[in-house]
């Protein structure tokens, strides 16, 4: 009998260093009041946790324009210049726990928007790093995400265009978008900023998926890239199971299975993960 547990389950490093910034800070600055800007991890676990400690999620523009102290954690999705602007021009303590493959885009979607290039940049217009991405480069500044967005594009020929993606842009789906703009005839440079995390985490699971009795995918029922997995997961593994914390998991149902593969999404803290891993170990 045997658990397979992926590698790449749980945080990226981006999410674990947002995390950890989280925390140190707590530790660091027990007298000072701690937001963070947006909840810093799709996982409601790891929020309550937080709150419980003190820190305060803001969830909107204005709850931000009432902070007047303390400091505020930007998570690692990033946020628009402006954002850094507001908060630097009062007594507020800047921590920035960007993602550094984000914090990349930002600085080249600024240089090359002063170089008087056209910025793509291929994502979800609603996700909140491209609108962060967004807010670093200038006006002239159009997001695409699927074929129809083509007629946004700009109608002048020759113009220098710089495309860049959201970080957990599908490859393929970045890869035919480029070639598209690429047979128009603008002057296009194209700077690939898709972050393999996500991928090598859906291979893994899948190859596990492929070759066990039952799947076990933790991680938030809100998560996208949770769900995401779990669909992998599933379309490799008849029996899958999706859930929160040990609780969800009624482990009579792998009472007669050989082997079992553990995966989680990329906001499942490594806690749950093990106390899953450590309660499956005991029935076997
Ligand atoms: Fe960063 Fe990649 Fe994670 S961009 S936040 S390491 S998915």
């Amino acid at each position: 009998m045997k658990i397979i547990k992926a590698k790449t389950a749980g945080f990226c490093f981006g999410v674990r260093r947002a995390v950890d910034t989280v925390y140190e800070q707590l530790a660091e600055n027990s007298g000072q009041k701690i937001y963070t800007y947006g909840p810093i991890i799709h996982n409601e676990e790891v929020i309550k946790d937080m709150e419980k400690r003190g820190v305060t999620v803001l969830r909107s523009e204005e709850e931000l324009e009432a902070v007047t102290e303390g400091i505020v954690i930007i998570r690692s999705h990033g946020v628009e210049k402006r954002i850094y602007e507001k908060l630097n021009s009062r007594q507020i303590t800047v921590v920035d726990a960007t993602c550094p493959f984000v914090k990349k885009i930002h600085t080249i979607v600024e240089r090359e928007s002063e170089k008087g290039k056209h910025i793509i940049i291929i994502g979800d217009p609603e996700h909140p790093e491209v609108k962060g991405i967004r807010g670093w480069a200038g006006k002239d500044t159009t997001v695409i995400q699927s074929v129809s967005d083509m007629e946004k594009l700009p109608v002048e020929k020759k113009k220098k265009i710089c495309i860049v993606a959201q970080t957990t842009f599908n490859y393929n789906k970045f890869k035919d978008l480029v070639e598209i703009i690429s047979e128009k005839s603008y002057d296009v440079s194209v700077l690939n900023t898709i972050c393999n995390a996500t991928k090598e985490r859906q291979t893994e699971a899948r190859s596990i998926a492929e070759a066990v009795d039952a799947m076990i995918v933790i991680g938030d029922k809100h998560s996208s890239n949770t769900q995401k997995l779990f669909e992998i997961c599933n379309r490799a593994c008849k029996d899958t199971y999706y859930i929160q914390t040990l609780d969800d998991l009624d482990l009579n149902q792998l009472g007669s299975v050989e082997t079992v593969g553990i995966t989680a999404g990329a906001s499942t803290p490594n806690n749950i993960i093990e106390e899953v891993q450590n309660n499956v170990r005991i029935i076997f």
